[in-house]
């Protein structure tokens, strides 16, 4: 019960111009206050992890349900000194506490613990992590007591800097961490005398000063993963920054991506090493790729697990779906929620499925729509063949044994079995069963007139010379 993390995430976000809060806008995959939450949960339990939340609250708070953190609200928002007014009960019983930023959603676990072991050897009223940023304008800026020491007087807000201030390039990153009883002693001396009218925490660190409580900053050892998210540009930057690290890890682990800029990685994806990426690729959500495939460009792999030596080829679209080793997909294809693709199967151009089982090695290369279908090992699915899986109301199966053959454009009409080793004509409408090794013929007999079309062409040529 030492120490507690207190999240300020009650913020509107009014710099975003979006309706949704901001802490719900998404980077890398995850949702700014996510990726807060993820790095505080590696530094304490998660019912020792506090999000302030006002803006949308249920919102905000629904989209943490399940992380087992709690919550503190902040009803009406005057200003992150009033977000953290409203935490002090809630963090009763706790030595101190660490505040992070709902919207700096690169900071790494590590640093939160550098910053809470620096401040409990030390023992201040006030840690700030500051950092050194090349371009600092919109940042509160630390004012030191002197040039290299750790002692800090104050933090100036940027409408608040004075001439020469706004050279200062020590940023305030908004993590700090706080004595807590020395804290709510002393929170309550805020004032809104600011351009937001406002109660700034930024401002304990003047008020320590003046009581002669130490005030110390400790240099965060990034300047980037403090970053900020207040508008959408900066947003993107930092989703651009996660991503470009996500592929370094992935590529440090043997990943070739081809053009790292261009594909767009979320922070939990997997992948194999000696598997190649190609530019504009997508991989997203839980995805998981395995070693030696081969993931061509323009494709959408979103919540789906790949086995090894997988080829995706372009503009495929797999959505929670498992592809196992040696299968082939694409270009073109669309796996819907729900397929098994079995290994070394082959799954074509212009072929979509939806909760399709489909046994090793089997094909279905061109044209085709399969939808609540189980196809067994060594099949041959036809060009144009459709499951019709669909009567108005309700979806049926249709099951497909093993070395079964379906000729190109046959309609099966669903619920169907067709039995293993059994033939299915091509342009067949089938809609009984077929027995194991039979040939089901479903279209009706091809007729055939002799010389017809050469009396045809005789009888046209007789009208234009007599008529
Ligand atoms: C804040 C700091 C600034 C620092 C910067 C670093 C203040 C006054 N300024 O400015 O010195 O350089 O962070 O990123 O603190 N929030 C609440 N309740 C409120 C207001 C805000 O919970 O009433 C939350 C927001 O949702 C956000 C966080 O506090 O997650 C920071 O608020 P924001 O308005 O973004 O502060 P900055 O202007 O960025
Ligand atoms: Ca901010």
């Amino acid at each position: 019960m030492q120490i507690a993390i207190v999240i300020l995430a009650a913020g509107k976000g009014t710099r975003l111009r979006s309706n949704r809060p901001k802490v719900l806008h998404e980077i890398g995959g995850k949702t700014l206050l996510q990726h807060v939450v993820d790095a505080a949960s590696q530094v304490v339990p998660p019912h020792d992890i506090f999000a302030v939340v006002g803006h949308q609250a249920e919102k905000v708070q629904a989209a943490l349900q399940s992380r087992g953190i709690r919550f503190v609200l902040q009803e009406p928002q005057l200003g992150t000194g009033h977000a953290l007014q409203c935490a002090e009960r809630a963090t009763r019983g706790y030595e101190h506490v660490i505040v992070l930023s709902g919207d700096v959603p690169l900071l790494r676990p590590e640093t939160i613990i550098a910053l809470r072991d620096f401040h409990m050897q030390q023992n201040p009223a006030m840690t700030i992590l500051s950092a050194t940023e090349e371009h600092p304008e919109g940042y509160g800026r630390i004012i030191r007591k002197h040039a290299g020491r750790p002692e800090v007087t104050a933090i100036v807000e940027q409408k608040s800097l004075r001439s020469g201030q706004e050279k200062i390039r020590e940023i305030n990153t908004g993590i700090y961490a706080f004595r807590r009883e020395t804290l709510y002693d002393q929170i309550g001396l805020l004032t809104d005398e600011n351009a937001h009218k406002e109660l700034y925490l930024t401002d304990m660190a003047r008020i320590f000063s003046r009581a002669h409580e130490r005030v110390l900053a400790m240099d965060a050892a990034d300047p980037v993963e403090i970053l900020g998210a207040n508008t959408i540009p900066e947003m993107m930057n930092l989703d651009q920054a996660m991503r470009m690290e996500i592929a370094r890890r992935l590529m440090l682990n043997g990943v070739i991506i081809q053009r790292p800029d261009t594909v767009v990685i979320d922070s939990a994806v997997e992948v194999g090493p000696d598997t190649v990426i190609e530019p504009y690729a997508q991989l997203l959500g839980s995805t998981k790729v395995g070693s030696s495939c081969r993931i061509r460009s323009y494709s959408v792999i979103e919540d789906s697990a790949l086995g090894d030596d997988v080829t995706v080829r372009q503009n495929c679209v797999v959505t929670r779906s498992q592809i196992c080793s040696g299968a082939i997909l694409g270009p073109f294809a669309h796996l819907r929620p729900g397929c098994v693709i079995g290994e070394e199967a082959r799954i074509g151009n212009f072929v979509e499925a939806k909760q399709v089982r489909m046994g090793k090695g089997s094909k279905a290369n061109h044209l085709t729509y399969l939808g609540d279908a189980e196809i067994g090992e060594g099949c041959n699915i036809g060009a144009g063949t459709i499951t019709c899986n669909y009567d108005g109301q309700l979806k049926h199966r249709t099951i497909i044994g093993d070395g079964v053959f379906v000729g190109s454009h046959s309609t099966l009409i669903a619920p169907l079995i067709v039995g293993d080793g059994a033939y299915v004509a091509a342009a067949s409408c089938i809609t009984e069963d077929v027995p194991e090794d039979a040939l089901a013929l479903g279209r009706p007999q091809q007729t055939v007139k002799p010389d017809w079309a050469k009396r045809r062409r005789a009888q046209l040529e007789s009208r234009k010379t007599h008529g």
